[in-house]
Order: C-alpha cells, then structure tokens, then sequence
C-alpha cells in the first residue's frame, strides 16, 4: 500500500482527514473564469448574534436584494440545516462546534463554487468562529449586534419564555454563553433601526467587498 504525499490542501493541518488514501483533484475550472462569469467574487457573510437578533430576517431581505442585483447568492440558515444537514445535532457545545464547523465547510465549498453566501447562525463561541473563518476562505464576520433585553422583548418564536420558564435547557443568552466577535468586519446594530436601513447598509458593503470593478454583476 503506497501513502501519496499530502497535496496542498484548503483544510486547516490540525484538522486531517480520518482516511489518509485521499488524493485531492484538481478542478479545471478556475476561480478566475467563475468571478469573469459572475462579475464578483464568491465569499462568506457570516451572521453572528443571539436568538431574535435578526440575522434569518437581514440575511432573506440580503439575499433577495443581491439577487435583484445579479448576484449569485444564497442563504444557509441555522434553523433550516438544523431540518436536514445538521438533524442529529443539539444544543450542547459540542453539539454546536459541529454544526458549525459543517456549516463552515459548506460555506467554503459555496464561496469557491463562485457564490456569495450569507450564513445565519449564532455561532456562539469565538473558536467555533474562528475555525469557520479558517475553513471558509473569503470570510466576513458580520455581527448582528442586537441587546439581549430588545432580543428577549421581541421574542419572536416565544423561545425566551420558555427558557425563562425553565422549558429550554442551554439557550443562549439565558442559560448558555455567547462570546461577542472582538474584530468583526461588520457590526450591524438593530435596535431602533428597520430592516431597509441595515439591508442597505450590507448591500454597500457586499458590492464594496465582492464586486469586480467596472463590471455589473
Ligand atoms: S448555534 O448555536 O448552533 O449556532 P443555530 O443558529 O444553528 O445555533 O440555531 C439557533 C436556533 O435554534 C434559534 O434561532 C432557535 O430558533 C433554535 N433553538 C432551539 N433551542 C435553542 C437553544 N437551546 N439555544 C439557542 N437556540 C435554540
């Protein structure tokens, strides 16, 4: 049995593979002929804030404007993966380090397939985070910063009551942590601002970012 060396590969070195017979492939369609065809760049908006902050509410109205606009783009949502991709998983750190880092992983294979994605998770933890960044690439940390009492007083699922009531167990804010990004590339501040002016905020700031210069998207 031969072992091949280890190609250069996107994966961060204290994360190998459990098989070590893996060659990776080459793909013959470059980043360079994906963004000349997308007339931007693919990478990753990712949403960080508590329950009720409003990342699903920002990241859907982003999404329909950057489509509106010519993106490609798309939203991975917290609440929808955990339906499928990420069904076995809970709410315990552990449990939460591997949704994330499954998301991460996605997110990275989206930005490099050329598209912009938007990911609504509250990824609470700062290591969590910085793995993402790590297995993502392009990768922008956008706080949805968003007080807990506002958070707690909007409610929207009716999840705070019940953890308040002691109904949930480990819910962020009441009875598990979040630990707020130290340098995040976007602090979206939500409390007493509507939806159109944080939207417009973040489209200025994607076309900034993403947008190849002198091309419309
Ligand atoms: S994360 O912490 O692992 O990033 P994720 O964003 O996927 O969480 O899921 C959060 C959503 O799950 C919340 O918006 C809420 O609807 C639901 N949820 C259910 N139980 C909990 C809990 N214990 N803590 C936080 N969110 C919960």
């Amino acid at each position: 049995m031969t072992i091949s060396p280890k190609p250069a590969s996107r994966h961060p070195a204290n994360a190998l593979p459990k098989s070590r017979n893996l060659t990776e492939v080459a793909h013959r369609v470059t980043r360079e002929m994906r963004q000349a065809r997308n007339a931007h760049r693919g990478g990753v908006l990712w949403f960080t804030g508590l329950s009720g902050s409003g990342k699903s509410t920002l990241a859907m109205e982003l999404e329909r404007r950057l489509f509106e606009r010519g993106y490609q783009v798309f939203v991975l949502d917290g609440d929808n993966l955990r339906t499928g991709l990420n069904r076995d998983l809970g709410f315990s750190a552990a449990d939460r380090d591997e949704n994330i880092r499954r998301v991460g992983e996605v997110a990275g294979l989206f930005a490099e397939a050329g598209m912009i994605v938007i990911s609504a998770f509250i990824s609470p933890y700062r290591d969590g985070r910085a793995r993402a960044r790590e297995a993502a690439g392009d990768f922008h940390e956008v706080w949805i910063q968003t007080p807990l009492e506002v958070c707690e007083e909007r409610d929207p699922k009716g999840l705070y009551r019940k953890a308040r009531a002691g109904e949930i167990r480990d819910f962020t804010g009441i009875s598990a942590p979040y630990e707020p990004p130290e340098a995040p590339e976007v602090v979206v501040e939500t409390a007493g601002r509507s939806v159109d002016d944080c939207a417009a905020l973040l489209v200025e700031y994607v076309d900034a970012t993403f947008k190849l210069p002198d091309v419309e998207p």
